[in-house]
C-alpha cells in the first residue's frame, strides 16, 4: 500500500463540504459570534476605552477590552516557549497596529462586527519603529535562531579566504515581509463544559494548541479538549494559536455560552505574524574552475521587542555547498511590528532566494554553465557538522532535470534569446531541506468486526494526513484501506507534534508502522496460543497478513475473527517516534530532502512584463508514501516560490506600522493564469536513517530555491539583476 496513488480518503468530504472546519461545527448549537476591535495606532498606549455604545448595540452580550478581561497567565518571556500565544486584551499598552483591544460577542456576526465599530477607544501616540531598512541602531545577535540552531557558525578563516579567491562575489539581497495566507483564516469554536472547555480551533499542532490555551487561561491542560479534524491550511501561521482562538476561550468561560470567532482577511494581515524582511549579504570566493574556497551570509531581521523571533535565514548555506572558509550569521533590530513568525519553509525560502541568485551570479562571473558550477562544490561530508550525509542526490536531481528540462538550449549569453516581442531566458537552482523528526504516537486499534482505528491528535491541513495513514495502516494490518478509519485532530488521542516543519507525514507514517507491527504480534500471538484458532501451535515468524486474513502455511483465521476472540472491545498497540535529538541518526549523519528547479520565464522587451513559461522540479525525498499527494506539495511548494520571486510582497506604511495591502486583492499570490506548465518528478530512492520507512519531509521543499530559479532566469532573459525582491517589471524597466 505505502507507495499507491490512492485518492484522498477524506476528498468527497471535503468536495461535498461535509468536512467541518473551526468555524463550521454544529456539535455545540447555535454560538454566540465575537469580533474583534484592533488597533488604530502602531505604538503607544489606550488612555480612555468607551464600550457604552457598543453594549447597547443590537444583540451585543458582553464586550472584553483589557479593563474587564480575564486574567492571564505569566507573560514573561522566560514563561513563554515557542508555541505559546501572545498575551492578548492583557495591558493598555500598544505594541503594532491591529492589535484587539475590544471583543465584541453578539448573536450574529453581523451584529458584533457592527458593535465592534462602535467601541471607542482613546489614544496615546508614541513614535514607533516600523522601517528596517531606516533603522540600523539597537542591533543584536540572538541567543539562537529557529530549530535552536547557532545564530553565527564559522569554519576556517573567511576572511583570508575571500581575499585569496580569484573570483569574488559580494552582493545584497532583500526578502520582503511575507503571511502564510492559508484558504481558511485563523478561526475558533469555543464552548464551555463545566469547568471544561472544548475548542473546535484551527491549528497544525493539537498538542501545542491546548497547552497555550491552558497556560493563558491558567486552566489544567486536562481540561482543554481541543478537536481540529480539518484544517484549510497552515503554512506556519496555525503552528501556534492567536487572538481568536485565546479571545473565544475567554467570551465563553465569561459567558457561559458556546462563542466562536474567526480572523478576517485582514485581520489575518495584522494578528498572525509574518515573515520577517530580510537584508542578506552573500559573498562567494571562487577559484576560476569554479570550486569554492570561502562562502559567507549574514542575515540583518526585525524582531518584536515584545517576544524575539529569529528565522533560521542563513541556516541552510551551512550545509549546501563543499567550501573549506565559511561564515553565516544572523542579527536583529527591534522594530514595532507583529512578531516574525514561520511562514513557508521558514530559514530556507528566503535564504535560498539569497544564496542562489549569488551562485548563479558566480557563475555568469566566471562563465560556467550554472548546472556545473554546482556539481563542482558538491561537498563529500557535510562541510560544517563533518558528518556524512545520508542518502543525498542533488547532483542526481540536478543531471536528471537539466536532462528533462532541455538546459542545452540555454542562451549561454543573458538577453540574447527573443521569441516576437519576448525575451526568453532559462534558470535553475538547488534545493535542500532539513529533515526534521518529533516525538509522535499513533494508536492502532482493531475492532472485532476487522477494521482498523488509527488514532492521533495529528492533523490534516490539506496535505494528505488521513491518506498516507490509511496506506500505512492498511498495508500494515493486510486490511482494503476502505476497512481502516482514521481519526485525527483530537487531543484525547496519542500526542503528536501535528503538521509543521515538512515532519509530519514521515512522523505520523513512521509511527502508525511501528503501531501496526506491535499490533500484528499480539494478534499473532492470541492466535497461535489459542486451542480455538486453526493457527494454534504454529510459528508466528511465518505469518502473512492479506487480505482480512492471517495466514501461516496452509492454515489461516481472519484478523476479525482473532481479534474478537482476544478482547471482545478490541485490540490495540502504540506506536511511538522519538525526538531527533536522541536519536543518533540525527547526530551521525546530516539528512536533507534535496532538489532542482529549472524555469523557463519570457519578459516582454517593451513593458517588462514577466511571465512564467515553463517549470520543472526534480525532487529527492526518499521514499515517496503516496504519488499524488507529494505532487500535490511539491508542485504547491514550487508555486510559492513563484509568487516569492514575482508577486508576494506586505509593505509596511512606515508612519502607523500598518500593512497597507492587508488582503487579497492587494497582496499578490500567483493565480492559475501566472502558472502554466509545472511539473514535479521525484527521484525516489530510500533512506533509512531518517525512519524505517525511508522517507523523508515534502511539503516545504518545494518552495526552497524555486524562487531563485525564476529571477535567474528572469536574468537569463534580460541581463538585468535584481536583487531586491520580489523581481517586479518596474524593477526591470
Ligand atoms: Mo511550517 S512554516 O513549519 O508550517
Amino acid at each position: 500500500m505505502i507507495g499507491k496513488a490512492l485518492d484522498r480518503v477524506d476528498g468527497p468530504l471535503k468536495a461535498t463540504g461535509r468536512a467541518p472546519y473551526a468555524y463550521e461545527h454544529q456539535e455545540a448549537g447555535r454560538p454566540l459570534c465575537g469580533f474583534i476591535a484592533g488597533a488604530t495606532i502602531g505604538k503607544g498606549r489606550i488612555t480612555r476605552i468607551g464600550t457604552e455604545n457598543a453594549e447597547s448595540a443590537p444583540g451585543v452580550h458582553l464586550v472584553l477590552t483589557h479593563l474587564n478581561a480575564p486574567e492571564q497567565g505569566p507573560v514573561d518571556e522566560s514563561a513563554m516557549d515557542y508555541w505559546r500565544a501572545q498575551p492578548v486584551l492583557a495591558r493598555p499598552d500598544i505594541h503594532h497596529f491591529g492589535e484587539p483591544v475590544a471583543l465584541v460577542v453578539a448573536e450574529t456576526l453581523e451584529q458584533a462586527r457592527d458593535a465592534a465599530a462602535r467601541v471607542e477607544v482613546g489614544y496615546d501616540t508614541a513614535r514607533g519603529r516600523f522601517d528596517l531598512d531606516a533603522r540600523q541602531d539597537g542591533v543584536y545577535t540572538p541567543k539562537e535562531v529557529t530549530g535552536g540552531l547557532p545564530a553565527d557558525t564559522e569554519v576556517g578563516d573567511f576572511d583570508a579566504g575571500f581575499d585569496a579567491a580569484e573570483v569574488r562575489i559580494d552582493q545584497h539581497y532583500t526578502t520582503p515581509y511575507e503571511f502564510s495566507l492559508p484558504i481558511e483564516p485563523n478561526a475558533c469554536l469555543a464552548e464551555p463544559r463545566g469547568e471544561s472547555l472544548v475548542l473546535y480551533t484551527s491549528c497544525q499542532i493539537v498538542d501545542a494548541a491546548r497547552a497555550s490555551v491552558a497556560a493563558t487561561l491558567r486552566m489544567d491542560p486536562g481540561q482543554v479538549h481541543v478537536v481540529a479534524p480539518f484544517v484549510g491550511g497552515g503554512f506556519g501561521s496555525k503552528l501556534s494559536i492567536h487572538a481568536e482562538t485565546i479571545l473565544a476561550a475567554m467570551a465563553a468561560r465569561v459567558l457561559g455560552r458556546p462563542v466562536k470567532v474567526a480572523l478576517t482577511r485582514q485581520q489575518v494581515f495584522q494578528l498572525v505574524g509574518m515573515r520577517p524582511r530580510s537584508r542578506q549579504r552573500v559573498r562567494l570566493g571562487a577559484e576560476r574552475d569554479g570550486r569554492l574556497t570561502a562562502i559567507a551570509h549574514d542575515v540583518l531581521m526585525h524582531t518584536s521587542p515584545e517576544t524575539e523571533y529569529a528565522e533560521q535565514t542563513a541556516a541552510t548555506t551551512r550545509s549546501l555547498y563543499a567550501a573549506p572558509h565559511r561564515l553565516t550569521g544572523h542579527r536583529l533590530t527591534p522594530l514595532d511590528l507583529p512578531r516574525g513568525a514561520d511562514v513557508r519553509a521558514p530559514g530556507e525560502a528566503p535564504g535560498l532566494l539569497a544564496v542562489e541568485s549569488a551562485m548563479d551570479e558566480l557563475a555568469d562571473a566566471l562563465g560556467m554553465d550554472p548546472v556545473e558550477l554546482r556539481i563542482r562544490n558538491e561537498p563529500a561530508l557535510d562541510p560544517e557538522r563533518g558528518v556524512p550525509y545520508s542518502d543525498r542526490h542533488l547532483v542526481d536531481c540536478l543531471r536528471e532535470g537539466a536532462r528533462r528540462f532541455g538546459w542545452e538550449n540555454r542562451p549561454a549569453v543573458p538577453a540574447r534569446l527573443r521569441e516576437g516581442r519576448w525575451l526568453v531566458g532559462y534558470g535553475m537552482s538547488a534545493a535542500i531541506r532539513g529533515h526534521l523528526q518529533a516525538p509522535t504516537a499513533v494508536r492502532v486499534r482493531l475492532e472485532p468486526d476487522g477494521t482498523a482505528v488509527v488514532l492521533s491528535d495529528m492533523t490534516d491541513i490539506g496535505t494528505g494526513t488521513y491518506t498516507v495513514l490509511a496506506q500505512v495502516a492498511a498495508g500494515g494490518l493486510g486490511l482494503p484501506p476502505e476497512r481502516v478509519r482514521i481519526e485525527l485532530g483530537d487531543s484525547d488521542h496519542p500526542t503528536s507534534w501535528g503538521s509543521g516543519g515538512s515532519w509530519g507525514a514521515a512522523n505520523a507514517c513512521t509511527a502508525a508502522h511501528r503501531a501496526c507491527g506491535a499490533l500484528r504480534a499480539k494478534l499473532l500471538e492470541a492466535a497461535c496460543g489459542d486451542t480455538g484458532s486453526p493457527l494454534y501451535g504454529m510459528d508466528p515468524a511465518g505469518a502473512v497478513f492479506a487480505d482480512g486474513v492471517v495466514h501461516i502455511g496452509g492454515a489461516s483465521e481472519a484478523v476479525g475473527a482473532i481479534a474478537a476472540r482476544a478482547a471482545p472491545e478490541g485490540t490495540e498497540a502504540e506506536g511511538r517516534v522519538r525526538h531527533m535529538a536522541d536519536d543518533p541518526h540525527y547526530s551521525d549523519y546530516s539528512i536533507n530532502s534535496y532538489g532542482a528547479h529549472f524555469a523557463e520565464v519570457g519578459v516582454d522587451a517593451d513593458t517588462a512584463e514577466i511571465r512564467l513559461r515553463r517549470m520543472l522540479g526534480v525532487f529527492s525525498v526518499g521514499r515517496v508514501f503516496n504519488p499524488k499527494t507529494t505532487r500535490s506539495q511539491l508542485l504547491g511548494g514550487m508555486i510559492w516560490g513563484v509568487g516569492a520571486a514575482l508577486e508576494e510582497e506586505a509593505v509596511v506604511d512606515t508612519r502607523s506600522g500598518a500593512f497597507v495591502n492587508r488582503d487579497l486583492a492587494g497582496y499578490l499570490v500567483p493565480v492559475h493564469a501566472d502558472i502554466t506548465d509545472v511539473e514535479a518528478v521525484v527521484l525516489e530512492s530510500f533512506d533509512g536513517r531518517a525512519n524505517v520507512l525511508g522517507g523523508k519531509g515534502v511539503g516545504e521543499l518545494g518552495i526552497c530555491g524555486s524562487g531563485a530559479a525564476v529571477a535567474n532566469a528572469v536574468f537569463n532573459a534580460t541581463g538585468i539583476r535584481v536583487r531586491d525582491f520580489p523581481v517586479t517589471l518596474e524593477k526591470l524597466l
